[in-house]
Formats: structure tokens, sequence, C-alpha cells
């Protein structure tokens, strides 16, 4: 804490510094690493930061909603909302190269800050909640995580990046001392492309409805049995393939939802999580049931490596 204390006199003076009476956009997603980054533009400059919350139509069940209620009515910040659901999945449409999909999400939303960008006046500089692990990722080429770097060389946008020297349990720490709710700074990490990662192959709507249903239950499920708090990482991912069941005394040609739980520290590696018997069973029967398109619910037990955390 007394590092945490430190750490953000350190960069409330250096945004102060770098920025000085100008305005600041962030992508504010509502996860860990940009909601600190959040908080702590907030606590230097105020209102000279917009903070621009894009629903890529790739969010959990929920979250566009939980960012406008906590930013916008509990910290009262300057927030600007925007659906462009429908123009990410147009984009999307039928490409399923992990890579390609990962550039379409990360080059449309330098787009839509551009576009907001340029309703308002005077936007000089660009936040963002990269910590290390990305940039050491980005520059072994294992991943290219789109919140590393990457606009376009006509944007003059300065950045902004007051995390980049933290690993996440670290901007959990400055979370906490910044204040942020606790459940809120002890959330599970998620990516920036969102569910689109865990649509492995071209996403459709269906399947992506479905990774968003069964994320949700396995969520409640996982808060309700204790586990929320104990697991780095924990989602579903639903793959395009599909296998022969029975629904209904019918035959049920449908996908299969595989569930993803991770321990992890520092989340360069990871281990499958140990979930009780009974509560897999009761998850598999929720999904199956619950989820229009699922009659299969697998575990993945591979640790990273060789697995990574998401499946692309
Ligand atoms: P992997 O799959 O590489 O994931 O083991 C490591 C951690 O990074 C998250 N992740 C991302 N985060 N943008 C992000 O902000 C991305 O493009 C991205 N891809 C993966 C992943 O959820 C895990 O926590």
């Amino acid at each position: 804490p007394k590092l945490a204390k430190a750490f953000i006199e350190e960069q409330v003076a250096l945004i102060k510094e770098q920025v000085g009476d100008k305005k600041v956009l962030l992508a504010l997603s509502g996860g860990v690493d940009s909601s600190v980054v959040a908080a702590l533009l907030i606590k230097a400059i105020g209102q000279q930061l917009v903070c621009v919350h894009v629903n890529h139509g790739l969010l959990r069940k929920g979250e566009p909603e939980q960012v406008i209620e906590v930013f916008r009515n509990q910290m009262n910040a300057n927030l600007v909302y925007v659906d462009a659901t429908d123009r990410f999945l147009d984009k999307l449409a039928g490409v399923d190269d992990p890579e390609k999909k990962r550039k379409i999400i990360g080059g449309e939303f330098i787009e839509v800050f551009a576009e907001e960008a340029r309703k308002l006046d005077g936007i000089e500089f660009l936040a963002q909640g990269t910590i290390w692990p990305d940039i050491l990722e980005s520059e072994e080429g294992i991943k290219a995580h789109h919140n590393a770097g990457g606009l376009p060389e006509d944007m003059d946008f300065e950045l902004v990046e007051p995390v980049r020297i933290l690993f996440k349990d670290e901007v959990r720490v400055v979370g906490d001392e910044l204040g942020l709710p606790h459940d809120m700074v002890y959330r599970q990490p998620f990516p920036g492309p969102g569910l689109g990662v865990r649509c492995p192959g071209a996403i459709t709507r269906d399947r992506l409805e479905a990774v968003r249903e069964s994320d949700a239950i396995l969520r409640e499920e996982f808060d309700k049995n204790g586990l929320a708090g104990k697991i780095w990482q924990y989602f579903t991912v639903v793959p395009e393939f599909r296998s022969t069941g029975i629904k209904n005394g019918k035959r049920a040609f449908e996908w299969c939802c595989i569930v993803r739980a991770v321990c992890s520290t520092d989340v360069m590696t990871a281990t499958a999580a140990e979930i009780p018997h009974e509560v897999m069973v009761h998850i598999t029967d929720r999904i199956t049931h619950e989820v229009a398109g699922i009659n299969r619910v697998l575990y993945d037990f591979t640790p990273k490596p060789t697995g990574t955390v998401e499946f692309e």
C-alpha cells in the first residue's frame, strides 16, 4: 500500500505534467486495467478525462449496464456510451483467422475512438490500460494484444499509459488504494477482444449468444459456490463443431461448451483449476438445458503452456 501510494502520487504528477490542460480520451472497458487508469486520470485531471465505453457486441452479459452505473452514476465520470455491436459483428462476419479477428476488433476500436474524438473538441491524448505482460507478449510475437500500441500513423494522439510497468496483481493494489469498489478491482481479467476470442472460428450471432449465456451461468454458479474469488479466470468457449446428442427424446446435433478455469498469479503460466465434481455436474445440467444450441459441456485440463489461457 505504501508503494502503491507513492506510485499513485508519482503517476498523478506525471499525468498532469504530460497532459497539462488538454483533454484525454480513455477506452473504458470496465475491466481492472482501464478502470484503474480511469481512476488515476480522474484523480489527476478530473473532467479533462473523457471516458468512452464502446460496446463492441462482445461483452459479457450485463457488462455495459454495469459500466454506466459505476462510472457515470456513481463516480460522476465524463462517460460516452457507444453501442457499435452491428458494426463490429458485420466486419467480423466470415472471418475465422484468430489474428485477423483481433486486428479487426482492434482496428474498429481505434476508428470508433477517432470518431468520438472528432466529435469532442480538443482531444490530444489517448489513455490505455496496457500492462507489462501485454507488452512482453506483443514483443515476443505470441499474440497481437490490441491494447499495446498499433495506432495508425496519421493519428496524432499521444498515449498515456500509467500502468504499463505493472503486473496485474500490482494494478489491483493500486486500484484498492484509489478506493475503487472491491468487486471491480478483484474481478477476473477479460480480454479486449472479449467473447470474440471465445467463439473460435468465424463468429455468428447465435454461437456468440451461446457463449454469453453459458458464461453468465458459469459466473453465477462460481459465485454461489465460493469459487469466484479463488480462481484467476473462468469462462466458456463454444467452438464451431457440432456433435450428436438427445434432447426431449429427439436427436440434437448441437455445439459443445468448453469450460476453462485456470489458476495463475502472473498469467505467464497457469494450471487448470480443481472444480468439485458436483458443481461441474450442476453447471453442465444448467448450460445444456438453459442455453440454446448446446448439448454437451467439456472441461479443459490444459495448463499454460502448452495452452494459452484463451483459445485464440
Ligand atoms: P493468453 O490467452 O495469452 O492470455 O494466455 C493471457 C491473459 O491476457 C488476456 N488476453 C487479452 N487481454 N487484450 C487484452 O486486454 C487481448 O487481446 C487479450 N488476449 C488475451 C487473457 O484473457 C488472459 O488473462
